[in-house]
């Protein structure tokens, strides 16, 4: 087993790869079904020919510049692993502070309802349910592939009677009269013509449904203000990741739909990233 990843590891160092190490050791256990340990203890034993195969199988799509986490399918977001496929965005770690400011919103209230608009691997929602019992969320996306994923992630958590997950554009798939206490969404907020710009690991790996905000990148955030009012609870909040250079112009989205509340939130980074907006003034 150790000559196998060794050989791998070898390999992407001479392709210049920097985390050559433990990109050969992660698709070794990947491919082996061990964890680290095993992996240690069995260093001198023969790899059957299937395993072997698949350590090839990824190591050549690395070499090719797929990133490891899509090459495992695997994500971990706020403490949890999140399967991934191609119709999915990689979860990111900057969407944890909506899942934070989320908690406090949905602890402060008795069951709870959450709606996450453009929900891909179901990270935000999911989180959520995770922490407490007694809410129930929908999930909406366009894409039926990323449902598929939300809905095995949900399962795979323990979360998944209490989600339904729904296909469609934004709040379409929704009864008219529905009302949520909560309301997330990371929406896609990438500028069209930025698209080709990005690093070759998002812009060819992550799905353009997934990125492309349309060509000044708030194609969602009006999409989603236009209707969001009709689906509040009256004392309901809207939390949405924004680009850190759109704080201004969502806000002025929101505002303009009648959200008389809407503060924006700083990552660690010290970067706008979350618009949080309420239709009236809480009592
Ligand atoms: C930036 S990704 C966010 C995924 C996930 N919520 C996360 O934070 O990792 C945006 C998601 O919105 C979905 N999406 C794009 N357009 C949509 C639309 N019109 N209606 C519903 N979902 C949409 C995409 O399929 C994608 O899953």
């Amino acid at each position: 087993m150790g000559a196998a990843w060794r050989g791998i590891r070898d390999l992407f160092r001479r392709a210049g790869i920097d985390t050559a190490e433990l990109d050969a050791r992660l698709f070794a256990e990947a491919a082996f079904g061990m964890d680290r340990l095993e992996l240690v203890n069995r260093e001198r034993e023969e790899v059957p020919a299937k395993q072997l195969a698949a350590l090839q199988d990824f190591a050549d799509r690395r070499l090719k510049g797929e990133p490891v986490v899509r090459i495992l399918g695997e994500k971990e977001f706020w403490g949890l692993g999140f399967k991934l496929n191609a119709a999915t965005l990689v979860p990111r770690p900057e969407t944890e502070l909506l899942v934070e400011r989320g908690l406090e919103v949905i602890g402060a209230l008795d069951k709870a309802r959450v709606l996450d608009l453009g929900t891909g691997t179901g990270c935000i929602p999911i989180a959520l349910l995770t922490e407490y019992s007694d809410v129930t969320a929908v999930a909406i996306d366009l894409s039926a592939e990323a449902l598929e994923m939300a809905r095995y992630n949900a399962n795979r958590h323990g979360v998944g009677g209490r989600l339904k997950t729904l296909r469609g554009s934004w709040f379409d798939p929704l009864e008219p009269g529905e009302r949520f206490d909560l309301i997330t969404s990371n929406p896609p907020y990438i500028e069209s013509a930025e698209i080709a710009g990005l690093m070759p690991e998002v812009r060819e790996h992550d799905p353009r449904l997934a990125l492309d905000g349309g060509p000044d990148g708030l194609a969602a955030y009006r999409a989603i203000a236009a209707e969001a009012g009709l689906f509040l609870a009256p004392e309901g909040v809207l939390l949405l990741e924004i680009g850190s250079s759109q704080a201004a112009a969502v806000s002025d989205i929101f505002i303009g739909a009648g959200f008389t509340q809407v503060e924006v939130l700083r990552d660690l980074a010290a970067h706008d990233r979350m618009i949080v907006a309420q239709l009236n003034t809480p009592s």
